[in-house]
């Protein structure tokens, strides 16, 4: 078991990852990095910069040159945090449907992954931090201390995302949105490098029937942490 005070959350899109995440970083004082963000800015900076998304040198050249960082929020706007490539504010451009369709392509490619998994190696050895994603307890940090896998079905999952989007005044349909997680859930799992599936020693919970609050002390008693 590592040393390294890591606890690594991955599942699908849209399995409130992201929200578990924030509330146990919340209770236990640590750093959340959600590094889905990496790969949206990659998705991002390639579709300003080049303009074909399936030249695997170019996406991956995008990759290793651009700088991302992540610091905490500038602005109470709702974002978690700001995020930053080559300096300039994208928190929001990385969460467009046209980087929304395209990201699952771009972190498919070994050289993007490759670079990605660099920065977040680097990131999480600072330690007490809860870093989400689809590999970080298959790849990125194996010997993480904690590992959960939260997954829902489909159709919970864009029953929740079109409740987000409807809530956001944006008009897409349940169909659409469940569609296009469908796409991503098939692109993620079934890719050569990395691909979407629960560490063997990952504590998996299905949140199909679950609210997030018993979630979060499901997983606050795994940890061996107080339950509020
Ligand atoms: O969690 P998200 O929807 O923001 O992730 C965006 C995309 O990035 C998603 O299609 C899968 C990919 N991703 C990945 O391959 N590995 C990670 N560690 C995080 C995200």
């Amino acid at each position: 078991m590592s040393t390294i005070n890591l606890i690594a959350i991955d599942g699908p899109a849209a399995s409130g990852k992201s929200t578990l995440a924030e509330l146990i970083a919340k209770n236990l004082d640590y750093f959340f990095f959600d590094t889905g963000v990496m790969y949206r800015a990659v998705t991002l900076a390639a579709l300003a910069q080049i303009n074909d998304l399936d030249d695997e040198t170019k996406v991956t050249e995008v990759a290793n040159r651009i700088q991302i960082d992540v610091q905490a929020a500038s602005k109470q706007d709702g974002r978690v945090m700001d995020i930053l490539v080559d300096g300039k504010d994208v928190t929001w451009q990385i969460r467009t449907p046209e980087v929304d369709f395209n990201v699952s392509k771009v972190s498919a490619y070994a050289g993007v992954r490759k670079a990605m998994t660099e920065q977040q190696r680097r990131i999480g050895e600072r330690g007490n931090m809860v870093m989400v994603g689809r590999d970080i307890g298959t790849v990125v940090f194996p010997d993480a201390k904690h590992k959960i896998y939260l997954e829902a079905s489909p159709e919970e999952r864009a029953r929740r995302r079109f409740v987000e989007v409807q809530n956001r005044g944006e008009s897409t349909t349940y169909e659409e949105i469940l569609a296009s997680i469908r796409k991503r859930d098939e692109v993620d799992s079934s890719r050569a490098v990395a691909p979407l599936k629960p560490a063997d020693d990952a504590y998996v919970i299905d949140s199909d029937d679950k609210a997030i609050d018993i979630v979060l002390k499901e997983v606050l008693q795994i940890l061996g942490k107080s339950v509020p």
